[in-house]
């Protein structure tokens, strides 16, 4: 059942070139520039008119709707709010009948997921539901929605669904693009184009394997660790955090790479692992000054850069390359290595890496 491999979850990150292409497979038509979702197409006036989209979501979810609200604003041009469900529900929160909810879980059963979308309903909003498992009760709940054809998930950290969200995410974003006139036909293509060479490009990171198994060796024991990415990487920081966090049981942290000089810099010793997310589109400069801070105070640092990187490399204890893409599918790649790092890491401490402790698959209670 685990396919040849150790763990559910190394079955599962081997599984996203795959999970990928049938999330997108018979939606998105490459050659002719179409992506079709009967979800979308059949409510279209009303996804794309909305004066803003809520995105209620917990955990890993939460992260792909931090991704998304980079996409939805950048591509389409709407005020997106992300939230913690948990937080939203008992917020008595402002909600518009002109507002569009999107409720994205991967297990579709998440309790306060569910109370989030039951009183956006209450309000007269229209709920999206992005969800993994078909027939869950947060799809049947939703007024129409998109599912990510991920195939069973079964470890309790969450890999290949993010990957997939972020998928359906992003089609839906270029749909609204299109249909709201705020991406051109040429860039709308292209988009499409580069999303299908993502599956590819997810082998090719895979194959650095070895390697990352190799760093996981040297920062194993470490009792923090950071994560720092900025715009489109910086849901990815958190998502790294999280992943090591759940698996290992190392305290880890995510922070837009920024906000260091706030407050956490004073963390940085020469025992400090920081895995900073450093590609060439996004903010690059500005990262490689980040890097050159924790660098002057003796952090240890492991960046995650564009192939043929070589500023980053100068400065780091270690890199892992990941193929060039369009700046929004970066997190795609990005990803990829940090649930390796902490899958290795985990395996390495000896700890049930498919059932953390006091963790359960889906949290069906609040
Ligand atoms: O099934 P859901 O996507 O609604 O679950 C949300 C979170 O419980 C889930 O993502 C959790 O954070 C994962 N264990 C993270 O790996």
């Amino acid at each position: 059942e685990k396919g040849g491999y150790e763990h559910f979850m190394l079955k599962e990150i081997y599984e996203q070139p795959n999970a990928i292409i049938d999330t997108y497979r018979g939606r998105m038509l490459v050659n002719e520039g179409i992506v079709r979702m009967a979800g979308v197409d059949d409510n279209i006036e009303r996804l794309a008119n909305a004066k803003r989209i809520l995105i209620v979501a917990c955990g890993t979810s939460w992260h792909a709707g931090l991704v998304a609200e980079y996409i939805f604003e950048d591509f389409a041009r709407i005020p997106v709010e992300v939230e913690y469900a948990s937080e939203f529900r008992y917020r008595n929160p402002i909600i518009y009948e002109n507002d569009v909810v999107i409720a994205i879980s991967q297990s579709g059963e998440t309790a306060d997921t569910m109370a989030a979308i039951k009183l956006a309903k209450e309000k007269g909003a229209f709920v999206f539901g992005v969800c993994n498992v078909v027939g869950s009760s947060i799809s049947r709940e939703s007024h129409a929605g998109a599912y990510t054809h991920a195939g069973p998930e079964i470890g309790v950290a969450s890999t290949k669904a993010f990957t997939t969200q972020i998928t359906v995410l992003t089609m839906i974003a270029l749909k609204l693009a299109k249909h709201r006139g705020t991406i051109s036909d040429s860039d709308f293509r292209y988009h499409l184009q580069e999303l299908d060479r993502i599956p590819a490009k997810i082998s090719k990171v895979l194959e650095a394997n070895d390697h990352i198994k190799l760093i996981a060796d040297k920062y194993k024991e470490a009792p923090n660790c950071l994560y720092l990415g900025r715009g489109y990487n910086f849901p990815v920081a958190l998502e790294g955090a999280l992943k090591l966090k759940e698996i290992s049981y190392i305290h880890a942290e995510g922070y837009p790479a920024a906000e260091m000089k706030h407050g956490p810099i004073a963390l940085i010793d020469e025992q400090m692992p920081v895995v900073v997310i450093a590609t060439k589109k996004g903010h690059y400069e500005k990262v490689v000054s980040n890097i050159q801070e924790i660098k002057s105070r003796k952090g240890k640092i492991i960046g995650i850069v564009t192939e043929g990187d070589e500023a980053v490399r100068d400065l780091a204890d270690y890199v892992i390359e990941i193929p060039e893409t369009i700046e929004s599918l970066t997190p795609l790649l990005t990803t990829i290595p940090l649930q390796l790092l902490s899958y290795h890491i985990a395996v390495m401490l000896g700890k049930n890496v498919d059932q953390p402790r006091n963790l359960a698959k889906s949290v069906t209670v609040e």
